[in-house]
């Protein structure tokens, strides 16, 4: 790999003034804490030990995650174990051991560190209200910090508490509390809600919407968003009524986790209760069945084939429901049909209603990934073939993928540096750990794109650019011997961390979780017409690592010879095209949306998008953004939090953006039992009409993606 490969796009992430530099992420930890009170004998063999709140000798505590290293998540797990117990005075100090299981970003293999110890002892004054860090083992250069425990004094207890002392509600305009609300009260019956303004009488169907619904089972709470039980939304709209439903989908994981009352499914950021009745023989026949190993809970869309509705997450089991009632009807597992480990979330529906979807699949040769064709009509899954294959980068580290690109040629794969390492999924359906723990990024590698001749299934075209982070591609199409690839990209995976329950709850306290979060939509252009071998080492990049500036020097040819495209190409000495991307809108864009029904895989002037940027003005906006003119309109309304803007054209629209954006909203602030559907005009982003639901009987959470089935007279 050139070294000119590592040239950062930092300045597409560094625009808003609310962003400081600080470590790049690099490398995903297992981090546990234990600890143990020491007496004040001194005699700490053995040591004395304490339950969680409860002073009493007779036991430990510990808790494990997975965190970035070097991370605020590491820095508040330490305090969070500290904080979450009592010490008795008859104690000297708390001992804690921290363990690290770090996985080398060259080799890909896991690896323990020695157990480091910190020594929280009272300080000697007995007036001084604060706990500090006096002593630090086996450790050279440790930056933990916990010098700010409080003493509550009561009865001679110490009880340490990090919220009332370090709340800083460094957001103030962003409740992200509207994520973490869990439904309690399905609305099974469609209810009525309250219409203001002007709902446009055309608009005849229902707005359909999946995502997470309950972060907790019982007692026990999930660790990631994504783990979070699927709740179904339904806005029926007709002759501008509206009603709302909502139901939880009723997948295999639903039913278990509900019936024992824990969570006894392992999701992609939680490990299940140890099942003691899986022997390691049975964990180890899983690995040949993967769909059964992983969890059937699919809460990220909602996709038609042909009348049919299918919830999908990235496991390749998907559920069939009934788009009226909400009713979860039946499951189909994908990889017992096609061979399938997982699949994106994001298939594509052409204008004919075939659907395409990239999956992975193990072939004789290794991993790859392959393109599976349903055609329209009826029995879609009985008539899928695999139109393309192609085999992975690394054959122990396919790259993890959300969404895939489709143009009239080209299927376009965009493999980034975030892998999953298949050596880690064997041990983590041993071991019963989360799929998060198994995603390794390499940040020193090229994210590859790969155009795949829609007619035979070939590899056309390979395109290298500097790593990064994506889930969603906004849109892409072909032009003048260029391929237009615009993504909703991020420096590294670090939002995925951002995505954890309790760095969620944290964030009020987090000065990087705005700049963990940054992300921007960036436009690749892909020239089709290169040099296949070069003369002389003509071209090349490099990059002040001393100033941390861009100084992209280029000597030859800039391949992008697109009318105003800022965009590059340059051929490398190697043969490969490094490609460099232009910025399309200086604001966080996601769950992107467009005209699809008449401008997927084609040339587009606008997109619609939530933002992400949890430090703006208004974190609740919507954005349209006109690729062609780089401009941007918004709404936004205070303490509103709408959902991905999905565009619905009119009955005969003449223009790209004739028509209106339907969005699901929930407010913030406390204000949970609260749901509306938002009707605005897509050429202007003015409000047209809304119908809010209010005093339902349970919060409503905010929800991910979905899919406007429009009614069939
Ligand atoms: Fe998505």
């Amino acid at each position: 790999m050139s070294e000119a490969l590592h040239v950062p796009y930092s300045s597409y992430f560094d625009k808003s003034p609310a962003h400081t530099p600080t470590k790049v992420l690099q490398t995903l930890d297992l981090l546990s804490v234990s600890g143990s009170f020491v007496p004040k004998s001194g005699d700490a063999s053995p040591l004395s030990e304490i339950s969680s709140g409860v002073s009493t000798p007779s036991k430990s505590f510990k808790r494990v995650q997975t965190v970035p290293k070097d991370s605020y998540r590491r820095k508040s797990l330490i305090s969070d174990v500290c904080f979450d117990h009592t010490i008795s005075d008859e104690f000297s100090h708390i001992q804690l051991s921290i363990n690290e299981r770090r996985m080398s970003t060259e080799s890909g293999i896991s690896s323990f560190s020695r157990p480091r110890s910190i020594k929280l002892s009272k300080p000697s004054d007995e007036n001084n209200s604060k706990f500090i860090v006096t002593k630090i083992i086996n450790d050279e250069d440790d930056e933990i910090e916990i010098v700010d425990l409080d003493e509550d004094e009561d009865e001679g207890n110490f009880s340490f508490n990090p919220k009332t002392k370090l709340k800083e509600n460094l957001y103030p305009n962003c409740d992200v509390n509207v994520w973490l609300r869990s439904c309690e009260h399905e609305i099974i019956e469609p209810i009525r809600g309250e219409v203001s303004g002007q709902i446009p009488k055309w608009i005849n169907g229902s707005l359909l919407r999946n995502g997470p619904g309950s972060i907790k089972v019982g007692s026990m709470t999930f660790n990631h968003l994504f783990d979070s039980s699927a709740l179904l939304h339904r806005f029926d709209i007709f002759h501008g009524n509206v009603t709302y439903q909502c139901r939880f989908l009723k997948s295999d994981a639903y039913k278990k986790n509900l019936a024992a009352n824990r969570v006894v499914v392992t999701e992609f950021g939680t490990a299940s209760c140890p099942d003691p009745c899986q022997s390691i023989f049975q964990r180890v026949a899983s690995l040949f069945k993967p769909a059964d190993a992983n969890s059937d809970n699919a809460m990220i869309s909602i996709y038609p084939f042909n009348d049919e509705y299918f919830c999908f997450a990235e496991s390749p089991i998907i559920h069939k429901i009934d788009s009226v009632t909400l009713e979860t009807l039946e499951k189909l597992n994908l990889h017992e049909k096609y061979g399938i480990v997982n699949h994106t979330s994001h298939p594509h529906v052409m204008s004919d209603g075939t659907v395409y979807n990239v999956g992975l699949t193990v072939t004789k040769s290794g991993p790859a990934y392959c393109v599976l064709c349903f055609p329209n009509g009826e029995n879609m899954f009985d008539n899928a073939r695999v139109v393309a294959e192609l085999p992975t980068r690394w054959k122990l580290h396919p790259s993890y993928m959300h969404t895939f690109g489709i143009t009239e040629h080209f299927f376009i794969i965009v493999e980034q540096p975030l892998t999953v390492s298949v050596p880690a999924v064997v041990k983590s359906q041993l071991m019963n750990e989360p799929m998060i723990s198994c995603l390794k990024w390499f940040p020193d590698k090229s994210t590859n794109i790969y155009l795949i001749d829609r007619e035979n299934g070939q590899l056309r075209h390979t395109f290298q650019a500097e790593a990064f982070f994506f889930l969603h591609i906004i849109n892409q199409y072909e032009k003048d011997d260029h391929v237009i690839l615009d993504i909703s990209c991020y420096k590294d995976p670090e939002m995925l961390n951002c995505m954890y329950i309790d760095s969620m709850k944290n964030m009020q306290n987090n000065p990087d979780y705005a700049k963990l979060f940054r992300g921007r939509p960036l436009r690749f252009v892909l020239p089709l017409k290169y040099p296949t071998k070069l003369k002389s080492l003509t071209n090349f990049f490099a990059w002040n690592y001393e100033t941390n500036e861009e100084s992209f020097k280029v000597i030859g040819e800039n391949l992008v010879n697109l009318k105003d495209s800022e965009a590059t190409a340059f051929s490398l000495p190697d043969g490969s095209i490094f490609c460099k991307p232009e910025l399309l809108c200086n604001l966080g864009c996601e769950t992107p949306r467009i005209h699809y029904e008449q401008h997927l895989g084609v040339e587009y002037q606008y997109f619609y998008a939530i933002s992400s940027d949890v430090d703006a003005s208004n974190p609740g906006t919507l954005i349209k953004v006109d690729v062609v003119n780089k401009t941007k309109l918004t709404w936004c309304e205070t303490n509103v939090y709408p959902s991905e803007p999905i565009f619905v054209p009119s009955p005969d629209p003449q223009t790209e953006d004739d028509g209106v954006i339907l969005a699901s909203m929930v407010w913030g602030n406390g204000d949970e039992n609260h749901v509306g559907l938002l009707v605005l005009d897509a050429k202007n982003m003015q409000e047209l009409g809304r119908c809010e639901f209010k005093n339902l009987p349970g919060p409503v959470p905010k929800c991910l993606h979905g899919w406007f089935a429009e009614r069939k007279f």
